[in-house]
């Protein structure tokens, strides 16, 4: 199941075409502002998601440093003032209704969302940074990037240890996962009533928490999960922009700032987190920050963080990430660990994240094995995830036992497989373009 050359040139070729036909330019009828963006799949996601912007700005490095430029400067129009950013900004709303009407969302204004989605910008603007070593493009998204962190920090820290807190799944982009099944009453079995209970449970949460402030205590009751993957990428995220910010000649007091709430995160997910028996990570719930001890790959996440414990890493990695029974399966990693019960490989319950392999994750975790000497690994994960694009096609998530295509076609962020090709030096970069150019239009 390892790649070969021949499989990178016609991944990168494959993912070349996709980063190519999910552009969206126009003028929105959102104040006759203009956009132009990749979005994630033209027929299922039409419209600009935070995280998945952010992710594929990184991809699009390897096309065009300039589109992943303009990526992110579309994406900016979304921070508002006081610094909330939606998940969602729906720039061509009217010809998208039937999309739109499958979503479980909230709206906070005609074209965009009220609620957030995990702040990865900051590593993408650290690796724009690395790539162009433009300070004025970097002097010019950092301010609107802060005020979003410091609104993170503002309003979604109410117990003020460190960690953000989502109020709703969708606000980790981790929707379905069987890590919040408890929280929304919702069965694995049998496999056809955990999407509808999950909607009507999404609903009720909806009606719960639109009068309520993030400090009242019925809203706590309802859904407040301090997440640990979203709280590694904001770690991550503000660990970057801190250097952006210090490597750009901005202010240091700033950039010491920004040091001191990632150490804070850093810290609390080990403190509160990290459970030493079982040797994972647990998001936690409620005000009473309940130990979610449901095995998915969040348990994992914290290898992203460079200055991760090398011990923890160790037992990460050996009792958990290369365990056949749980996560090293044929083409890694499953979203949920193969041991849960909830474990969904086929999608049987025709929902997100309760089992197949995402490449957002992989590529995560690619740079995270790589930061603490698992290079050998890391490869390895690079090599799988290369095949199992090479087999199936630029799909949303995969099959981890079979490396079947699932969900949406040509998904945008899976184009992230280019940047572990590029890293490990499968293909030149000159050979990715030149096989782009073989591409029939
Ligand atoms: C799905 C994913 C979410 C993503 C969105 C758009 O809902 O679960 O993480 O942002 O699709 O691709």
């Amino acid at each position: 199941m390892s790649a070969s050359r021949s499989d990178a040139l016609r991944v990168a070729a494959e993912c070349r075409r996709v980063l190519a036909g999910n552009r969206q330019e126009g003028i929105s009828a959102w104040d006759g502002k203009q956009y132009s963006f990749t979005c994630p799949s033209p027929t299922t996601y039409p419209f600009q998601w935070w995280w998945d912007s952010a992710l594929i700005a990184i991809a699009l490095l390897h096309v065009d440093p300039e589109l992943a430029k303009q990526e992110v400067r579309c994406l900016l129009q979304g921070v508002q003032p006081d610094g909330f950013m939606p998940h969602m900004l729906l720039w061509e709303k009217s010809a998208h209704d039937r999309a739109l009407a499958e979503y479980s969302i909230r709206l906070a204004h005609p074209f965009y969302t009220a609620t957030i989605q995990p702040p990865v910008i900051g590593r993408t603007v650290e690796r724009i940074w690395d790539a162009t070593h433009d300070v004025a493009f970097a002097r010019e998204v950092l301010p609107p990037l802060l005020r979003h962190f410091d609104w993170l920090d503002e309003v979604r820290d109410p117990d003020r240890d460190g960690l953000i807190a989502i109020i709703q799944p969708d606000e980790s982009g981790l929707d379905a996962s069987p890590k919040y099944d408890a929280a929304m009453g919702v069965p694995y079995d049998p496999p056809s009533a955990t999407l509808p209970t999950l909607q009507r449970s999404m609903e009720r949460l909806f009606r719960t928490y639109e009068p309520l402030s993030l400090t009242d205590q019925r809203l706590a009751d309802a859904f407040l999960f301090e997440d640990v993957m979203v709280n590694v990428i904001y770690a991550d995220a503000l660990r970057a922009l801190a250097r952006v910010v210090r490597e750009t000649g901005g202010d240091t007091n700033l950039a010491a700032g920004l040091e001191v709430r990632r150490k804070a995160a850093a810290r609390a997910l080990v403190e509160k987190c990290w459970d030493e028996i079982a040797g994972a990570f647990w998001d936690l719930s409620g005000a009473r920050e309940e130990r979610v001890k449901v095995l998915t790959f969040s348990s994992l996440f914290p290898l992203v963080l460079p200055e991760l414990d090398r011990g923890i890493a160790e037992r990460l990695v050996r009792e958990h990430f290369l365990n056949e029974r749980e996560f090293w399966t044929a083409y890694p990693i499953p979203s949920t660990a193969a041991s849960e019960p909830a474990f969904d490989p086929a999608w049987h319950t025709n929902t997100t994240w309760r089992g197949p392999t995402w490449m957002n994750v992989n590529w995560y975790l690619y740079w995270g094995l790589r930061a603490h000497g698992f290079a050998d690994i890391a490869r390895e994960l690079a090599r799988r995830s290369v095949a199992v694009v090479a087999k199936s096609g630029v799909r949303e998530f995969f099959d981890p036992l079979t490396g079947a295509g699932q969900g949406a076609r040509d998904f945008a962020w899976t184009t992230l497989v280019l940047d572990l090709i590029a890293a490990e030096g499968m293909t030149g970069e000159d050979d990715i373009r030149a096989a782009a150019a073989e591409v029939p239009g």
